[in-house]
C-alpha cells in the first residue's frame, strides 16, 4: 500500500504534497514572544497549503467581538499570563479535530505548557495527527526586546508594552522552555538559527 500511495505522488509531481490527508504538514513553532513564529509559521503553513493555527490570533479574535471566552481572556493576556489550559486545549482541539480538519497544520503557541502538550499528544495519538516537527526559533534577548518594542509602536498590541514584554519572556522560561527538553526526547525538535531577516530564517525552515 505505501509503494502504491509513493508512485501516485511521484506520478502527480510537487503538488500533491499539499493534497490528500495522510501526508500533509504537521508542525509546531516554538520559541519565545517575538521570535518569528506568526511570521514564519504563517509562511510555512503557506507552503504546505495547511492552516496556521496560533492561539495568541485566536484569542485576540475572541477579545476583539468580546465572546465569554474573550473576557476570560483578556486580563491574562494583557499582563502578559498565559491563560488556563483547559481552556486553550478545548480551542484547539476543535480546529484540529473538528469538522472543518484538514489533516494537516502549522501549530504557533500550542502547546506551550508540559501539562498541554502531553494533552495534545495524547488526544494526538488517537487520531493519527502527532506532529512531525517543532521548529525551535532561537534569538538573543535583546533582540527580542527590540523586535516587539518596535512593533507596539505601531501595532497597539496590549502586551507589547515594555514591562509586559519583560514578563512574558519570564513566563517562556519557566513555562514554555521545558518543552525543548520534551520534544527533544520525542526526537522531533529542529533547532533554527532566528536572528537573520525574514527570508534567511524562512530558508533555513
Ligand atoms: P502569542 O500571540 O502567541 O504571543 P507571543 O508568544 O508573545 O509571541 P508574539 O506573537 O509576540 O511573537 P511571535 O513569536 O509570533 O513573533 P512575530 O512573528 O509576531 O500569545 C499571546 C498571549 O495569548 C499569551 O501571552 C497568553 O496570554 C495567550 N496564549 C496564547 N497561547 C496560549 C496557550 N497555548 N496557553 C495559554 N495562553 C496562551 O514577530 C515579532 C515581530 O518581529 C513582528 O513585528 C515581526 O514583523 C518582526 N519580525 C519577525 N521576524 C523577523 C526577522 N527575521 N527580522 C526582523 N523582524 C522580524
Ligand atoms: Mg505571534
Amino acid at each position: 500500500r505505501h509503494l502504491r500511495l509513493r508512485e501516485v505522488r511521484r506520478a502527480r509531481g510537487p503538488a500533491s504534497r499539499t493534497g490528500g490527508g495522510a501526508d500533509r504538514l504537521r508542525a509546531l513553532m516554538l520559541g519565545p514572544p517575538g521570535s518569528g513564529k506568526g511570521t514564519q509559521g504563517s509562511r510555512l503553513a503557506t507552503r504546505h497549503g495547511v492552516p496556521h493555527l496560533s492561539t495568541g490570533e485566536l484569542l485576540r479574535a475572541h477579545v476583539g467581538q468580546g465572546t465569554a471566552l474573550g473576557r476570560v481572556a483578556e486580563e491574562a493576556m494583557s499582563h502578559g499570563d498565559l491563560i488556563a489550559d483547559d481552556l486553550v486545549i478545548a480551542i484547539v482541539l476543535e480546529e484540529v479535530l473538528g469538522p472543518n480538519a484538514v489533516g494537516g497544520f502549522v501549530l504557533d503557541g500550542f502547546p506551550r505548557t508540559v501539562p498541554q502538550a502531553i494533552a495534545a499528544y495524547e488526544m494526538a495519538r488517537r487520531h493519527d495527527v502527532t506532529l512531525h516537527v517543532v521548529f525551535l526559533l532561537e534569538i538573543p534577548e535583546d533582540q527580542l526586546v527590540t523586535r516587539l518594542k518596535d512593533r507596539g509602536q505601531l501595532s497597539g498590541r496590549s502586551d507589547d508594552t515594555p514591562e509586559t514584554i519583560r514578563h512574558r519572556i519570564d513566563v517562556y522560561v519557566e513555562q514554555t522552555s521545558p518543552l525543548i527538553d520534551y520534544y527533544k526526547g520525542r526526537d522531533i525538535l529542529v533547532a533554527i538559527d532566528a536572528t537573520g531577516t525574514i527570508d534567511e530564517v524562512a530558508a533555513s525552515i
